[in-house]
């Protein structure tokens, strides 16, 4: 079946990579300029150029993969319901927020189908192997998303509506939040002639390897969790001198830090 992708941005690209990867045909990735969709057409290997003006033009089939910004979901879908879509069979966006029930206009099966998975970049087919996609959708809507997720090699994970929106909560505190923090301390080190080059990274790394060979729970380390409370204030009245913004969001980290981690003080 063919797959065309309507907002052929860091998702919708890295999508059309791994199906084309998997033996699918791809359609035409649609852009708004066609140097757009050129670009898009050269980074997926694969394709034909469309803009979103000339929508109405061809006729599509197969997979329509809705891969706008969230806020343009629902007026793309509207555009669609305007356009030849009745060979289409199956039809997703790829929203952790959105509800798949918007593109019920279109009268196709439908679904929301969700990487959950950071796309800073158009990323390669093998980087997206064992991905989870939290999908939700109608009956035969959720049967097309799992075998597009499955030709993807990635994991589909049925959720309903409002367990959609809670995971993606969730994946903004753990992956956006993260960052935000990574990119705050990374100041801090700058505001003493300090310049990180990839040591957060390794520090991150071998978080992370923690995480997984101990998982969460057991994977904390640093002075809230051992109790060395002369540390913990000592270094919030350096925080207040070098960030007083950031002293709040320091004490609420440190008392979560504690409930979470620190058994002795429980
Ligand atoms: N990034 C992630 O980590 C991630 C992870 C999971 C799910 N998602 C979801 O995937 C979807 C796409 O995200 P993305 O990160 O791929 O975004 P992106 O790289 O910014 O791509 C967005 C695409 O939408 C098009 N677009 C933007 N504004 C538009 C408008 N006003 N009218 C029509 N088209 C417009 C852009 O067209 P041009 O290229 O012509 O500008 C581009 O092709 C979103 O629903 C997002 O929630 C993102």
């Amino acid at each position: 079946m063919r797959l065309h992708v309507i907002g052929a941005g860091k998702v919708g690209r890295s999508l059309a990579k791994a199906y084309r990867a998997s033996g699918g045909k791809v359609g035409y990735l649609v852009n708004r300029t066609l140097v757009r969709a050129e670009e898009s057409v050269r980074s997926v290997g694969a394709g034909v150029p469309l803009v979103f003006d000339d929508l109405k033009t061809p006729k599509f089939d197969g997979i329509l993969a809705i891969t706008v910004t969230d806020r343009e979901i629902e007026s793309t879908a509207k555009l669609l319901e305007n356009c030849d879509i009745t060979r289409v069979s199956f039809v997703f966006h790829a929203s952790g927020y959105a509800d798949s029930r918007i593109l019920r206009g279109l009268c196709k099966p439908y679904a929301s189908v969700h990487p959950i998975f950071a796309f800073g970049r158009v990323v390669e087919p093998r980087e997206l192997q064992g991905v989870y996609y939290d999908i939700s959708g109608d009956e035969k809507g959720l049967e097309y998303a799992s075998n597009f997720v499955r030709a993807l090699r990635g994991v589909p994970l049925p959720v309903d509506e409002r367990g959609k929106k809670v995971l993606h909560l969730a994946a903004v505190i753990v992956s956006n939040f993260g960052l935000t923090l990574m990119s705050q301390a990374e100041r801090l080190c700058h505001t003493a002639g300090i310049d990180v080059g990839d040591q957060f990274l390794k520090l991150v790394y071998s978080t992370l390897a923690n995480v997984e060979k101990v998982g969460v729970k057991n994977a904390a380390t640093g002075p809230v969790v051992r109790g060395d409370w002369a540390v913990v204030k000592a270094e919030r009245e350096l925080l207040r001198e070098l960030d007083p913004d950031f002293v709040d969001l320091y004490d609420k980290l440190v008392e979560m830090t504690r409930r979470e981690f620190c058994a002795e003080c429980a």
